[in-house]
């Protein structure tokens, strides 16, 4: 191919992974499936590092998060970044507009334009020539920190404007304000991750955002899924839309994201209105937003109006009703987790927040409990947010008299009586009884549940009945269930008895990757079960890896990789393990017959020697021909690779002699995924 034509395929690719990455993150509307994406991308890296002087900015290769930081550079804002005043209730609105009015007269006829107020934190994007060359924090409004290289790594801060072809063209300078948040959904996964993995967890969405994006690292932004809506031109050194509502459209048209919850609307009474509409329906919000914002649509009449202090006058913030309110905290609860990890629950006077009446509320950890010194007795703040687990903020400590009791964490399982462990480095408590019935619990509902091994009809009542009838000891004793075990149990009749059996026998078609998922190893979730049998034909492969070859799988740290080691070592596992393969729940990876998944291996041929320790003969060819490599008997000079295993004899000496190239497992492996 000549270079020219190579040049035209990067710049397309670029172009077409930039509008894919616009509609799937901003839009929300992906047109190419997650594969075909990767496949471009692929391709796109393969041509840049044939290339590296073509490589531009705004390639998507660009957002990965590398070259970390020592410190944050100073930016000064081309214009003040200002904040807003607040109000809280239709009265003060009324006020404020009356006292506007009175300023200036057009302001009745301006119409206005209202948002939610995104709890979040303000970011400052400067394009050059449609290009993104800044980013910086809001500091004090006139200088902030330059966050650039953090910014480039959410999907949803496009690396050229317009994103769309024929899209308006942006003024050569142009200066945009956002907010970068989180959603609930994705703070929520981050939390039960770093549960999971005995770490501390985080407090609340803003915080995590405002932490992530001051990171020195990029990488560790780029892990975050931070999610960005813009909403002001700060600065243009050209032609800008003079109303708000003109500017939402210029910067949605540009390919930036924006909201589409604004309403335009036409006097101060509709504006009202809208903004207590979001009172009751915040909840459907995928974020936490903390109030609407009322704006002037007249741009030119808000900047006439001017501040007062660092807030204009042409927009005001209606504070929702605060989501946080003060209860007693009667007691101390421990929640055994199924990975033993033990939770400690605030068990509270019922309380109302937000329309819903809280009687529970996560303390996170116990040394959150002593960092905020929380005492039994206390009157605590407590915020619920969206579908956030309701949590515990700290005491009122003003509002003590003395009765109060210092909690001291157990210093054995609550469940099982078994002295709990802490790991050096994690902030977790752990039970490690593997017969603790709690946890055993835990297992089982995981094992069973939808994103697991999915057994219709077995909900947490049952799994508590088969674990206190000494039934269910593991979770390999489901499959060896009968019905008259089941007629002793109460509420259960011959067809909820044959009901539950079939659903249990249909679990065991389920595929390699749930009943990865489904075993709880700490750190393992669908995803990454999903990736593991990509590598790993069976449970039994599995269980032989070792620590190191596990870490060369993307995504896959030391903590994960300890954990999956651990897990496989334990004797209680094997056991399950076996019973498992006895009752012929041992499914094997997926044979693509027409291959879906990634073809690193297409175009080359291997020839496999010596005794391998995580494959069969047959299974490291199954494992070859899934990545489109092929596999023959004898090495030519045709072979591309030779896997040579332990007490490889003369087809190693062969392969050497004909230059063909020697790699191991570990290496084939590498290959595979790369
Ligand atoms: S407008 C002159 N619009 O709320 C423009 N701010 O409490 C002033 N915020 O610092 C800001 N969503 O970080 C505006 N739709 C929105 C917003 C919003 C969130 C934040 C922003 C600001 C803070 C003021």
């Amino acid at each position: 191919m000549s270079s020219e034509t190579e040049r035209q395929e990067l710049e397309e690719l670029i172009r077409t992974l930039n509008y894919h990455s616009y509609r799937y993150h901003v839009l929300d509307t992906p047109l190419i499936s997650d594969y075909e994406y990767d496949k471009m991308l692929k391709r796109l890296l393969e041509l840049e590092a044939a290339h590296p002087d073509w490589i531009s900015p705004d390639s998507p290769s660009q957002r990965a998060g590398s070259g970390a930081l020592d410190k944050f550079v100073k930016v000064r804002h081309p214009g003040a970044v200002l904040s807003l005043a607040n109000g809280f209730s239709a009265q003060d609105v009324r006020a404020w507009y009356e006292r506007i009015v009175r300023l200036d007269e057009r302001v009745s006829q301006s119409g206005f334009v209202v948002e939610p107020k995104i709890d979040g934190l303000t970011v400052v994007l400067h394009y050059q020539d449609g290009r993104f060359v800044l980013g910086a924090t809001r500091g004090d409004g006139i200088v902030g920190e330059d966050i650039t290289v953090n910014l480039r790594t959410l999907r949803g801060v496009p690396l050229t404007v317009p994103v769309q072809a024929g899209g308006p063209k942006p003024p050569a300078r142009l200066v945009v304000r956002g907010e970068a948040f989180m959603y609930l959904r994705d703070f929520d996964a981050l939390n039960q991750r770093l549960l999971e993995a005995g770490e501390k967890t985080y407090l609340n969405p803003r915080n995590t955002a405002a932490g992530s994006l001051r990171q020195l690292d990029p990488a560790l932004t780029a892990s975050r899924s931070l999610r960005l809506l813009t909403y002001q031109i700060l600065s243009a050194d050209g032609p800008v839309p003079d109303t708000q509502w003109g500017t939402l459209k210029l910067l949605h048209g540009l390919g930036l994201p924006v909201t589409d919850q604004a309403v335009l609307v036409k006097n101060i009474e509709e504006a009202i209105e809208a903004s207590q509409s979001w009172i009751t329906r915040r909840d459907t919000l995928a974020y936490e937003a903390d109030g609407a914002v009322i704006k002037l649509n007249d741009l030119r009449l808000a900047a006439d109006l001017g501040v007062v202090g660092k807030d204009p006058r042409g927009a005001l913030a209606f504070k929702f009703p605060a989501r946080e309110v003060t209860t007693r905290l009667q007691g101390i609860g421990i929640n055994v987790g199924r990975t033993g990890v033990l939770t400690p629950v605030a068990n509270l006077e019922p309380v109302e927040v937000g329309g819903v009446v809280v009687r529970q509320a996560t303390l996170h950890n116990f040394d959150f409990i002593l960092e905020k010194d929380i005492r039994i007795g206390d009157r605590v703040l407590l915020k619920r947010a969206g579908d956030v687990i309701p949590y515990v903020i700290g005491p009122v400590v003003e509002q003590r008299d003395g009765t109060e009791t210092v909690f001291t964490p157990p210093a054995v399982c609550p469940a099982c009586g078994q002295p709990v462990e802490h790991l050096a480095g994690e902030v977790a408590w752990y039970c490690v009884n593997a017969a603790c019935p709690a946890q055993l619990m835990r297992n089982v509902e995981h094992f069973v549940g939808r994103g697991s091994m999915d057994i219709v009809g077995l909900g947490t009542k049952i799994v508590a009945q088969l674990v206190d009838a000494g039934l269910v000891r593991d979770v390999a004793d489901l499959y060896t269930l009968t019905k008259a075990d089941l007629l002793g149990l109460e509420g259960f009749a011959e067809k909820k008895a044959d009901n539950l059996l079939t659903s249990i026998d249909t679990s065991q078609q389920q595929p390699l990757a749930r009943l990865i998922n489904a075993l709880g190893i700490r750190g393992v979730g669908e995803v990454m079960a999903a990736d593991l049998t990509r590598v790993y034909p069976d449970l039994e492969a599995l269980s032989r890896t070792t620590f190191e070859e596990l870490q060369r799988i993307e995504g896959v740290g030391p903590n994960i990789a300890q954990a999956i080691v651990d897990w496989f070592a334990r004797p209680a596992n094997r056991e399950v393990l076996d019973k498992l393969r006895d009752a012929s729940v041992w499914p094997r990876a997926a044979q693509q017959s027409a291959p879906a998944g990634p073809q690193p291996l297409a175009g080359l041929t291997f020839v496999v020697t010596g005794t391998l320790q995580g494959f069969s003969r047959e299974t490291v060819k199954e494992f070859i021909q899934q990545y489109g490599g092929k596999v023959t008997d004898s090495v030519t000079k045709k072979t591309d690779y030779l896997v040579a295993g332990e007490s490889a004899g003369s087809k190693l000496e062969k392969a050497r002699s004909l230059g063909v190239k020697i790699i191991d497992e570990a290496g084939l492996r590498n290959l595979a995924t790369d």
